[in-house]
């Protein structure tokens, strides 16, 4: 167990919390992932309108190609990041393959609607199944082509990973890609991203890797920092030390030059009872924070003065997400469009409080909800990521805390793989 670290004095977390509210900028451009494991949501051209009307959100990221979200961003002027599905991987991975699904899935909606990105895959490489690993960069690399083909050279290619990628997560110089996968799969892909000047995407959760002693570290609240023997370099926050270590990773294959930009990241508003850290007051403080620094241009130790184009996760709370409570309690917003918090992305209140929504039609709402489970996962995949933590069933544990050297050097790419797990973020394809 780590020692208790030295508690800040009250005054100063609470002269932070009024000085986090003071400094956000007015308007906060921002993109947000638009998950849909809900039965409870209305139809996607209403949340479009709502997103237009009422937020600050230019941006959004969906987990398929699924047409009435593409149509409902028609002319919206709020850009789109679309996925791929696992399951079109293999088709992807030849140039025909990937003209074919240009042509079905792309080419009907763009330019009509600005999508911006389409995501190979969710997350492949967290759960290496070997076929679609070989699949991946071909099908990155023929859909880059085929999207040229058809003129749309403005739309990147890219694919999301959980931090689970790498072998070594801490310090964050020690950063690096399990190998194996680092010059098969990794060093091909960074080169690819470098020519495309596209974004390698990862999914950075500080939620996943707190513990009790750790939450200011993963809120950006003022803490004692934790300190990289390497570089000398006194980490004040989780999310750099998880960014700084993806970059020590790529730059250790000759890539640090390849932009990042984040897929996912969120804060949830519930849990199970007892877990300390969690509620709306927890999401808002590291949703904000989070907001702040990625738009501050300060970077991260290791890349000053970078930008990182971000998806908040999520959209909605979701309430068909299997899994423990906090799976289900993402959302900046309930389905019925009421903010569960806010942290500056509203606009369109009247003085009166506030403006009316837009109308929901029940009879019109589609369930999108019909969607397997993740697939079941066993020991023996978690064995390719690395030893259990010793105390078993709390992988909380073996965090870096900021007040105990001798636990920095517990590796915690383990544990951000265990608890990505239960974050279940699976999407079948919903337009077979
Ligand atoms: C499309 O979205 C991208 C990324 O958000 C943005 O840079 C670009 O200006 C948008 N294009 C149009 C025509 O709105
Ligand atoms: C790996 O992916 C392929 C292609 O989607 C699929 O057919 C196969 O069942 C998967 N294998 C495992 C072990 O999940
Ligand atoms: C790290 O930074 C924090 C906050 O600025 C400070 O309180 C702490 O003393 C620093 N620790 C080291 C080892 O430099
Ligand atoms: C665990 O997963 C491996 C690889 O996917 C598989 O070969 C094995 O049969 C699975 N074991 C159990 C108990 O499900």
């Amino acid at each position: 167990m780590a020692e208790t670290p030295p508690a800040p004095p009250p005054g100063r977390v609470f002269a932070g919390l009024i000085f986090l509210l003071l400094s956000l900028p007015s308007v906060i451009s921002i993109g947000i992932n638009y998950g849909t494991l809900s039965d409870e949501l209305a139809p996607p051209s209403q949340v479009a309108a709502f997103l237009k009307s009422r937020t600050t959100i230019d941006r959004v990221k969906i987990f398929d190609c699924n047409p009435d979200m593409l149509r409902a961003f028609a002319g919206s002027g709020i850009s789109v990041l679309v996925t791929a599905p696992n399951g079109d991987i293999s088709t992807l991975s030849h140039l025909p393959g990937a003209r074919d699904w240009v042509a079905s899935h792309i080419a009907p909606f763009y330019p009509a609607t600005n999508i911006s990105l389409i995501a190979v895959g969710n997350e492949i490489m967290a759960f290496p199944n070997s076929s679609l690993v070989a699949e991946l960069v071909p099908a990155m690399r023929s859909l880059s082509a085929a999207l040229s083909e058809a003129g749309f050279s403005h739309i990147r290619v890219s694919t999301p990973h959980a931090l689970g990628i790498l072998a070594v997560s801490w310090p964050p110089s020690a950063g690096r890609f399990y190998s194996g996968h680092d010059q098969e799969v990794f060093a091909p892909m960074l080169k690819f991203h470098r020519e495309s000047n596209s974004p390698f995407l990862v999914n950075p959760y500080p939620y996943f890797g707190y513990t009790d002693d750790t939450l200011d570290y993963a809120l950006f609240r003022p803490n004692a920092g934790v300190y990289d023997p390497v570089t000398k370099i006194n980490y004040t926050n989780m999310f750099d030390a998880q960014m700084d270590a993806v970059f020590s990773a790529m730059n250790r294959l000759g890539y640090g030059d390849v932009d990042i930009a984040i897929g996912e990241t969120g804060w949830p508003t519930a849990a199970e009872p007892g877990q300390a850290g969690v509620g709306p007051s927890f999401a808002a403080t590291y949703v904000g924070n989070l907001m702040k620094h990625v738009s501050s241009g300060k970077g991260t130790p290791l890349m000053p003065n970078r930008r990182f184009d971000t998806y908040i996760f999520s959209l909605f709370n979701e309430n068909l997400k299997p899994g423990p409570i906090a799976e289900r309690n993402w959302g900046l917003f309930r389905p019925d469009f009421s903010p569960v918090y806010d942290v500056g992305i509203l606009h369109g209140r009247s003085k009166s409080g506030r403006t009316p929504l837009p109308p929901l039609d029940s009879s019109t709402t589609i369930h999108l909800g019909s969607r397997a489970p993740p697939p079941p996962q066993n020991s023996s995949a978690a064995r390719a990521f690395g030893p259990s933590p010793k105390s078993g069933d709390n992988v909380d544990e073996s965090s870096p805390t900021p007040s105990s050297g001798a636990s920095l050097n517990s590796p915690f790419s383990c544990l951000l793989f265990l608890f990505s797990l239960i974050h279940v973020r699976y999407y079948v394809n919903l337009i077979l």
